[in-house]
């Protein structure tokens, strides 16, 4: 399997579409519903591809192969995505169903007015959709899967997919080895597992990453210019709860009981007029004195 084309030109094809280019893998086709943002990856991929042609002939007789390969078109056409041998649908969790659906229709009339390519193995990469939303993808034969990066992915920031874990769940053999493969591939760890369990990582994630980011972002407020300061003892908490767990490295006026200075916190940030700190506070203070008790 050597060609792997897009659905959506979000943050995450953004970084799979670099990352399996630089593995070697060939990506054909990318499809966004707005072109522009579409246009956004092909450039990228199609300015590597040129960056790696020239390196090969600089190091002729003498190289390490890099990826070469087809230059990346940008589409508003499913059917310019038919001559892949997987198609990776990473569109809004909401929207997956629905991007199956016109899919899934759009080869069937592709079908129906001659196209004999092979049926792409479809993926989706989201953590809380279950497998089930390509179901009309697998009811057309096609073999189907998810690939769920438990990692936040930005256009903005490149990432190390060796440090990328994966979940994995695949509608028959076919379609979990070609996931195995992909993540070898990448260097990646990988776990298969149903849909329920993926959506308890997901929701565990979302506590792990996404709020952390929340509750950062007040800190920085509160903080200021100054917020920098904050980032080796974030870290070594961090660091702390997961080699021992976050129970252990639990420290701070809450888990002391020093109810003067929660005080004290709560009277600044009010004269501040940060009203949702202060909520956010209070709840969090309130929660952590409970399960200290128990
Ligand atoms: N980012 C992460 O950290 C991360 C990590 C793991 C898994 N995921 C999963 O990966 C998938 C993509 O996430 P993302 O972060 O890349 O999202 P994103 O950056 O917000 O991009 C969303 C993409 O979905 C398209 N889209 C939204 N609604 C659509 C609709 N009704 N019909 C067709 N296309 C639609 C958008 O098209 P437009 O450009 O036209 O708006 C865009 O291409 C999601 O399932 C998410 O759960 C994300």
């Amino acid at each position: 399997m050597n060609t792997i084309s897009f659905i959506g030109a979000g943050n995450v094809a953004f970084r799979m579409a670099i990352a399996f280019q630089e593995k070697g893998y060939i990506i054909p086709t990318v499809w966004n519903r707005s072109r522009d943002k579409a246009v956004k990856i092909t450039r990228a991929l199609n300015s590597n591809l040129s960056a790696y042609t020239a390196h090969n002939a600089a190091q002729a007789g003498n190289y390490t192969p890099v990826p070469t390969g087809t230059p990346s078109i940008s589409t508003l056409s499913f059917e310019d995505l038919l001559e892949s041998d997987m198609v990776i649908i990473a569109v809004s969790d909401d929207a997956i169903s629905s991007v199956a659906e016109s899919f899934s229709l759009a080869m069937k009339n592709a079908i129906a007015s001659g196209n004999t390519n092979s049926l792409p193995i479809c993926v989706h990469t989201s953590g809380a959709t279950p497998l089930d939303a390509l179901s009309p993808l697998k009811e057309l034969g096609c073999q189907c899967g998810v690939l769920y990066p438990v990692m936040t992915l930005s256009r903005s920031k490149n990432v190390n997919f060796k440090d990328v874990p994966f979940l994995l769940e695949g509608s028959d053999e076919k379609a979990l080895k070609a996931l195995k493969g992909v993540c070898d591939t990448l260097g990646s760890e990988y776990y298969v597992c149903d849909s329920s369990k993926r959506l308890k990582m997901h929701t565990a994630a979302v506590f792990s990453c996404n709020f952390t980011n929340y509750l950062l972002s007040l800190a920085f407020e509160v903080a200021g210019d100054a917020h920098s300061l904050l980032l080796p003892a974030t870290l070594e908490m961090i660091r702390k709860s997961f080699l021992q767990s976050p129970k252990m490295a639990l420290t701070g006026p809450a888990k002391r009981g020093d109810m003067k200075t929660i005080e004290k916190h709560l009277e600044l940030l009010e004269s501040l007029g940060m009203k949702e700190h202060a909520d956010i506070y209070r709840t969090i203070t309130e929660n952590i004195i409970t399960r200290t008790k128990q």
